[in-house]
């Protein structure tokens, strides 16, 4: 018998820190019960010392998931581990995951410490975490360019204070597959308590080989890999969850541990729940989850495919859960097939308001387009609980005039703290004359960084979902918008990502700062 590899998933934290990927407690509470229905092992839900907001969600992601481990960071100090603790106390099975850097790089310019005082604190961080659970994981942060005998040291002497899974990140995703797999085989060969912990690793795809140098390591070792859906993270992103799975899944004839605990048909519920959440949109061409992963273009290739599956397809698009554009449901259906597809979906509703609230919507949405697909369903959730976050602004009505040869133009309305305000502007096109006339209103001075439009379904009725990222004095929000006239939804998602700039909110980051 093969070992099982625990799937480790960090979109909630690792996953969160990309810019404006945020989540408020709902959504991360939602996709936790995604990732649990998944048979995801353990759920890391966030960083509690950040903010009060992130204490709350990683409590409520405690509270509401059962089967999976749910997992708390903090930072190897005190005040860290409390608020993780108290945080995750609510949890089934909890994990405190406590990390501080050990490569020279961080030691010297960002801890400013000597490598005799990391030891010290790691040690100290690993007993004191073991005052809350049994469960404790440490990290050496940096530790792909970190020194190998220091890296030794630290590591014995966490296990040794009660660490029992040792995190190997390449934080800064510097590794190349070989280097990384030798130093997961050099530590586990010469820590003389490595068996007494299981070693994990943390791969961020700065040179996009996060995968690759996971795998790696699984095949040297490591019986816990750290990963994201979509790959969303820091940067250019942390391994990617499904990669990973399908991998070991698919070539179960050579890694020696396997995932046949995971119920992959979860995966692309889990992609697109995350993806329309953030804001993040998935490429085309990206493999499990990309559209056109399964997609089989090319004449030669139908034809293999068609007279037998395995020519060209080495994984079956339902093993994933790539049953998309199925119809669910349409205009006839009920409030009680609407509300077991939402439940079945990961989605349940806190009163019996909300439900109506809901069905209202996806009634509306039925009149305009007469098949609702699962896509659909999880978007007009998230739409229901992005408007109900706009707390200061919100859209309500526009107007926009497009005809060849003429300049476009918008005339919108805003509620803004209560009061209606209209302005109208000209543009180069119907979403710039739009987003200007909201400027008019607002002020913002703002800077747009990425404006993007995807389809959520095939076919022209399908709803556009728009993102706008907004950055104003370093700070980045990304805002959505649905709607079946994309040029409405791109008014959405611009509104959402100024009730994001405009709202103060001061939160720590893991990963930079004081220690
Ligand atoms: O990339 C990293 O090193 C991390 C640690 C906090 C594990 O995210
Ligand atoms: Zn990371």
């Amino acid at each position: 018998m093969t070992d099982r590899l625990i799937i480790f998933d960090t979109t909630l934290r690792d996953g969160e820190q990309s810019p404006g990927a945020s989540m408020t407690r709902d959504e991360k509470v939602r996709i936790a019960r995604a990732l649990e229905k998944m048979r995801v092992d353990v759920i890391e839900a966030g960083f509690p010392v950040a903010s009060p907001g992130d204490f709350e969600a990683v409590q409520a992601v405690a509270k509401a998931v059962k089967d999976s481990t749910v997992c708390g960071l903090s930072r190897a100090l005190d005040k860290d581990i409390e608020r993780a603790g108290e945080a995750l106390k609510p949890a089934n099975s909890s994990r405190i995951h406590t990390f501080i850097a050990t490569s020279p790089i961080h030691m010297k310019m960002k801890l400013r410490m000597e490598p005799d005082q990391v030891v010290e604190q790691a040690v100290k961080a690993v007993k004191k975490a073991r005052q809350f659970t049994d469960n404790v994981e440490f990290s050496p942060e940096d530790a792909g360019r970190s020194e190998l005998d220091f890296l030794c040291r630290v590591l014995e002497a966490v296990i040794d204070a009660g660490a029992t899974t040792l995190n190997i990140p390449d934080t800064v995703g510097y590794n190349v597959p070989e280097q990384f797999g030798s130093l997961i085989k050099n530590l586990r060969e010469r820590i003389p308590n490595s068996d007494k912990a299981v070693f994990s690793v943390h791969c961020h795809n700065d040179l996009g080989l996060a995968v690759a140098n996971s795998l790696s390591a699984v095949m040297n070792g490591a019986r816990q890999v750290e990963c994201t859906i979509n790959g969303l993270g820091e940067r250019a992103g942390n391994a990617s969850l499904e990669e990973i799975v399908m991998t070991v899944k698919t070539r179960r004839d050579i890694f020696p541990c396997n995932v046949d605990h995971l119920e992959t048909t979860q995966i692309m519920n889990c992609s697109r729940l995350v993806s329309g959440i953030t804001g993040f949109p998935v490429q085309p061409n990206k493999a499990i989850v990309g559209a056109n992963a399964f997609a089989h273009e090319s004449g030669i290739h139908q034809d293999g495919v068609l007279k037998s599956r395995e020519t060209y397809e080495i994984m079956r698009a339902q093993d994933v859960g790539w049953s998309a554009n199925r119809m669910v449901l349409g205009k006839h259906s009920g409030r009680n097939a609407f509300k077991t597809r939402l439940k079945e979906l990961g989605v349940e509703f806190e009163s019996e308001a909300e439900l109506n609230e809901a069905f209202g919507r996806f009634k509306d949405l039925a009149d305009k387009k007469h098949e609702i697909y699962d896509e659909d369903l999880q978007a007009l959730v998230t739409e229901a609980n992005i408007e109900a976050g706009n707390e200061w602004l919100n859209l309500v009505s526009l107007r926009v005039c497009s005809e060849t040869g003429e300049t476009p133009d918008a005339a919108i309305t805003l509620r803004l703290n209560e009061e209606e305000i209209s302005a109208q502007s000209e543009g180069s096109g119907p979403v710039d004359a739009s987003f200007r006339a909201i400027e008019k209103i607002i002020e913002s001075g703002c800077n747009l960084q990425l404006y993007s439009v995807n389809n959520i379904t095939s076919g022209t009725d399908s709803q556009g979902e728009v993102t706008v990222r907004l950055e104003k004095g370093g700070r980045i929000v990304n805002g959505q918008g649905a709607d079946t006239d994309i040029v409405i939804a791109s008014a959405k998602a611009y509104v959402n990502a100024l009730n994001k700039i405009m709202e103060p909110v001061e939160r720590a980051h893991p990963q930079k700062g004081e220690v």
